[in-house]
């Protein structure tokens, strides 16, 4: 391994980089310098183009000067102020604010800062709204399989990659379940947009019902559409079915949109694209474009106030963080959503959605290539593996891009696609024509 600098690079060994094989990226390091608009700029200086806004944050694209501003000018003026039985005036502007870019009845919302704490308070609130119910025997959390929820203990509890979890399966959350996934290729495979067949896997969730009792569970937590196990996008129905069943047993359904939300899927949410309300809505990433960690954790009012009971001077939850809603994660989310209604870019992102598809669709028959899937601005392209080495060909695919000057995102043998919102036609096409050159390229 060689992890001497090169130039003026620093040290790699000390840093003990997350979810990277960090001897094979030691030796052949992927660095970025700097990024604006589409582009990031490698350390070699060459332009990259962004196929999956960094980590599916940055929808408004980079280098946006309103926001850095805002943050600038908020660290100036209050750097810092707790909010443990303290506030200050900006954390509740922005809770104000963002519930009314979200529908209005989830209109309760506790800040975190990260896509993880944001999908274990969530889970923590829905034991802790059954418990204030008198309803403590509801402690089951059920995730679906092939989710990702993050890293806390609770997001891999419910969460679903194998993974993630299998490491830590003695120290996972006790009774937590997992209905089915949803992909279903051989009869969904290509399917543009919603996939017709599959409503019925949200009746997984009745087997667990007889299974376990109602009476024992609390939520079910699910990505509207899957992300990082390679973009799974709902049958039409699904979502319906699975808040009927919810309803019917007094279930909490939470919808983790860490990476659906803000515009993504051409809607401010999932909630809006398909109709369907849950109880609790997890947010992170597009919430300030990526710049400042920030999460925030959307609730229903009837939760909340279920919560609100008692004795005025206790605690009602006894959760948070040191930087919920702090200030210049609040600066950067209110400046944020200012270009997000100004710039239209979620209904940018509709107006774009048909060309996105056609052009992502369009690879159909490019060799390797056994699916396609696309929602918003999101895109899945399944490579068949290769025999013994699951995920080999797309990593190879992964490097070549970059090399070559483009950033995607593969997880197994899928790569996702998420351009900022702020993508231009021409660059879809350079985009679709740099995959359509380098999915065939290896073997
Ligand atoms: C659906 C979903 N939930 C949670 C997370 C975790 O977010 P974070 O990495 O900010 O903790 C992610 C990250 O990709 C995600 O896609």
């Amino acid at each position: 391994m060689n992890a001497e600098p090169r130039g003026n690079m620093p040290k790699l060994e000390n840093f003990w980089m997350p979810f990277t094989a960090n001897r094979q990226f030691k030796a052949a390091p992927r660095m970025l310098a700097a990024a604006s608009g589409m582009y990031y700029t490698d350390v070699d200086g060459n332009q990259v183009l962004d196929g999956t806004s960094g980590l599916w944050c940055c929808n408004a694209g980079h280098g946006r000067r309103e926001i850095s501003e805002a943050v600038g000018r908020q660290l100036e003026e209050l750097d810092y102020a707790p909010t443990f039985q303290m506030g200050h005036p900006l954390a509740f502007e922005t809770a104000e604010v963002l519930s009314g870019v979200v529908d209005k009845a989830l209109n309760r919302v506790f800040f975190t800062n990260s896509g993880s704490e944001s999908a274990d308070t969530a889970l923590k609130i829905a034991l802790a709204y059954h418990r204030a119910k008198g309803d403590a025997g509801r402690t089951r959390v059920i995730g679906r399989e092939r989710g990702y929820h993050g890293v806390g203990f609770g997001g891999i509890s419910v969460g679903g990659l194998v993974a993630n979890r299998k490491t830590f399966t003695a120290a996972l959350l006790p009774g937590s379940d997992h209905i089915v996934h949803t992909h279903d290729p051989a009869r969904n495979a290509f399917s543009k947009g919603q996939p017709r067949h599959g409503a019925e896997y949200a009746d997984d969730l009745e087997r667990l019902i007889a299974l376990h009792g109602a009476e024992t569970i609390a939520c079910v937590i699910v990505e509207p559409v899957a992300g990082s196990t390679g973009v799974l996008v709902p049958p039409e129905n699904y979502l319906q079915r699975l808040r009927a069943i919810c309803d019917k047993h007094g279930i909490l359904l939470i919808f983790d949109e860490v990476i659906t939300g803000f515009g993504r899927l051409g809607a401010p949410f999932a909630v809006e694209k398909f109709g369907v309300m849950p109880d609790i809505m997890t947010t992170a990433k597009g919430l300030t474009n990526g710049v400042i960690p920030m999460g925030a954790v959307f609730v229903r009012q009837a939760v909340h106030d279920a919560m609100m009971q008692g004795d005025e001077a206790v605690i009602e939850f006894f959760h948070g963080y040191t930087y919920s809603g702090s200030p210049a994660a609040c600066a950067a989310a209110l400046a944020t959503q200012e270009i997000y209604r100004r710039e239209k870019l979620f209904e940018r992102a509709a107006d774009l959605e048909p060309y996105w598809e056609e052009k992502l669709h369009a690879l159909k028959g490019t060799k390797h290539v056994v699916d396609i899937r696309n929602c918003g601005i999101v895109g899945g392209i399944e490579l068949e593996s290769r025999p013994g080495a699951p995920g080999k060909r797309a990593y190879e695919i992964f490097v070549k891009a970059f090399r070559a000057g483009l950033l995607i995102r593969v997880t197994g043998d899928t790569i996702a696609l998420s351009p900022p919102l702020i993508v231009e036609k021409d660059q879809i096409d350079r985009m679709m024509g740099m995959l359509e050159e380098f999915i065939p390229s290896v073997d």
